[in-house]
């Protein structure tokens, strides 16, 4: 049993509340995301369950007992920062045998366990080499290693792809997705890189102002998101302000100028609101369309896949589309119509 739980946990530095309040569950198994802006308490919810920094209310359990004032040695768990901090004058080996080490292990049970762990980490015939020989996909592995070698039944990970570049960065997603799999090991994993987040999760936990903003599948907090910070933080959001009317036929929503745009309102919100439309989702027509919001063409960024097409309405909105399978795209300053699917909008209570 490796559960997690916050119960009301807070922590305050002087007049700063890092922490407000939260109550969290993370089950058996699970590998869960703390996704927020910097400074919005990821680092400081992480260390908490740590054990390197004391709540200032609140308490923490960990497979049900409470773990509180509990040293982070006695609290089984397996870290790794963003900063690798291996030892530099330490072999691979000898860096990822070394919380085996101080724990008192004996030489060849050292061996088989740090062996297995290079395996796992795909590292096996690099043992001998000191962390500057290594690339850093490879030093982050060895921090991984390092953390998995005493068989934690928590791994916590605070933005450990951080110093990767794009490329390599997946790739070790990928691999620690499957690892994790594997190894059914309990994972928190910290991160302000929503793409990250929602390729590597079971659950998200979004984070703002050291709140929590929404806990969530991915795809729950995508495409339903609680709020508008949550909308604007999971990717590009579109995000429409006014009242919904209920109308025949589905409901709309009107903005202040008096624009009626398609929405559906699962929750029967009526009265003023924000309309999400992700940017996958809007369609843009030819100015002639007999449907659409009327605007102009800003700019077309083409990447291969697809392409963002930025686009200003006719009232002065900016907004973004993202077209794919498209042979040829609208030019900067042509006039266009955007229309999408009512089933496509997201509504929330402004
Ligand atoms: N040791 C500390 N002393 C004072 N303030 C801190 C300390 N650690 C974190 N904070 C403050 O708490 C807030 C949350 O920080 P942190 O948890 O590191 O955010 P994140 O990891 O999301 O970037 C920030 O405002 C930060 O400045
Ligand atoms: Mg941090």
């Amino acid at each position: 049993m490796s559960t997690i739980e916050l119960i009301g946990v807070s922590r305050r530095y002087g007049g700063v509340t890092a922490v407000d309040k939260t109550d969290l569950q993370i089950e058996d198994g699970e590998l869960v995301t703390l996704l927020g802006p910097s400074g919005s308490g990821k680092s400081t919810i992480l260390s908490m369950i740590a054990g390197l920094t004391q709540p200032s209310s609140g308490h923490i359990k960990i497979g049900g007992r409470d773990v509180t004032h509990v040293r982070p040695a006695q609290r089984n768990l397996g870290i790794v920062f963003q900063s690798y901090a291996l030892f530099p004058h330490m072999s691979v080996f000898d860096n990822i045998a070394f919380p085996l080490s101080i724990r008192g292990l004996r030489k060849t049970e050292i061996v088989k366990r740090v062996g297995k762990a290079l395996e796992q980490v795909r590292l096996t015939g690099l043992q001998d080499r000191r962390p500057s020989q290594l690339s850093g996909g490879q030093q982050q592995r060895v921090a991984l290693a390092r953390a998995l070698v005493f068989e934690p039944e928590i791994l916590l990970l605070d933005e450990p792809m951080g110093a990767l570049d794009r490329k390599l960065r997946e790739e070790v997603q990928l691999e620690l997705r499957q690892l994790q799999r594997e190894l059914g090991v309990t994972t928190l994993l910290v991160t302000h890189d929503q793409e990250e987040a929602l390729s590597l999760s079971t659950r998200v936990v979004v984070l703002d102002q050291g709140r929590v903003q929404q806990v969530d599948t991915p795809v729950g907090a995508y495409r339903r998101p609680a709020n508008r910070f949550v909308a604007g933080f999971m990717g590009a959001a579109n995000i429409f302000e006014g009242r919904i009317t209920p109308g025949v036929g589905g409901n709309s929503m009107v903005m202040a100028n008096g624009e009626s745009l398609p929405c559906t309102t699962g929750d029967a919100v009526v009265g003023p609101a924000c309309l999400v439309v992700r940017p996958e989702h809007i369609k843009v027509l030819d100015a002639a369309a007999s449907t659409g919001l009327p605007g102009r063409v800003l700019e077309v960024v083409y990447f291969g896949q697809a392409a963002r097409i930025h686009i200003q309405t006719d009232s002065g909105m900016p907004l973004v589309a993202i077209s794919d399978g498209l042979e040829s795209f609208p030019m900067p300053g042509q006039p266009v119509r955007m229309d999408w699917a009512p089933e496509h909008t997201w509504v929330m209570a402004a």
